[in-house]
């Protein structure tokens, strides 16, 4: 079959800065890949491109095998790809039901009006997290008073709620408690029991060896090193992020794990 998501001889030039040369990749159906590198290897400028936000100077991105060009977020979601951002990911001041619908209510539409459909968004929305299980006091609470974790949880749950093939999250559990950071993980486990593609872009090693299936590091803006998750190890993907090549002794692996 081929890749869900692929990208050939992507570059992309900001001004005077390339930030990306000639970068390949690709996702397959239902696979859960990370994708690491240093600041500013590339990662988020090639997920912005692969989610639509960023048009790429150069190159070509295909879609189940078929040309695809994004001019927008939208383009790419009507594909069924989703990324969820770190930062910005939610509305504040919003109940959680509407943070998961927003734009896109269940209701009836008059011309450019809709009339929204509460009760039914509220119900789907308890069930869409129930399907997720992520637990929530009430889809009526105002999501500025959740917590970072319970944050990360309805923007995933927003991302998934629309049929999604692929979901794209920037370093999901960076600013998280360690708690909360188990229960992202296991969604992103949940998400690929559902069939569902991820792409996580993390710093933690901890985070790439308990949900991916595969891992890719970029340098300096460009293709760097790819493994099957078990195929490879912490010590050595380290090393790609820092920009080592070849395989590395057990006993550098043993003296870095401390
Ligand atoms: N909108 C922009 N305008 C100008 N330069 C940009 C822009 N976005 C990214 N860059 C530059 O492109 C390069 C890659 O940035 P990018 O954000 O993709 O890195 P990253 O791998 O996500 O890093 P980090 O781990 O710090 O998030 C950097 O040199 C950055 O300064
Ligand atoms: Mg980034």
């Amino acid at each position: 079959m081929a890749p869900l998501l692929e990208a050939k001889g992507i570059s992309k030039f900001f001004g005077a800065i390339t930030a990306l040369h000639d970068v390949n990749f690709h996702v397959e159906h239902g696979e859960v890949l990370g994708v690491v590198g240093d600041n500013g290897a590339g990662k988020s400028t090639l997920m912005k491109i692969l989610s639509g936000l960023f048009v790429p100077s150069e190159g070509d991105l295909l879609f189940e095998d078929r040309p695809v060009k994004f001019s927008s977020p939208k383009d790419a979601r009507k594909l069924g790809i989703e990324m969820v951002y770190q930062d910005f990911a939610l509305a504040g001041n919003m109940p959680i039901y509407e943070n998961i619908y927003l734009g896109r209510e269940p209701g009836t539409r008059f011309g450019p009006l809709t009339i929204v459909d509460h009760p039914k968004a509220r119900r789907m929305a308890a069930d869409h997290l129930d399907r997720l299980h992520i637990h929530v006091k009430s889809v009526d609470q105002n999501t500025e008073d959740l917590s970072g974790g319970q944050r990360q949880a309805v923007a995933i749950a927003r991302a998934t709620a629309f049929q999604a093939k692929l979901v794209i999250m920037d370093e999901p559990t960076a600013a998280l408690a360690v708690k909360e950071v188990g229960k992202v993980l296991e969604l992103i486990k949940s998400l690929r029991e559902h069939g569902v593609a991820v792409i996580i872009i993390s710093h933690r090693m901890d985070d790439i060896f308990y949900c991916c299936d595969r891992v890719m590091a970029l340098y300096q803006g460009t293709n760097f090193a790819e493994s099957p998750l078990p195929a490879t190890n912490r010590n050595e993907v380290i090393g790609w992020i820092m920009g080592h090549k070849g395989h590395t002794t057990g006993l550098a692996h043993d003296r870095l794990q401390g």
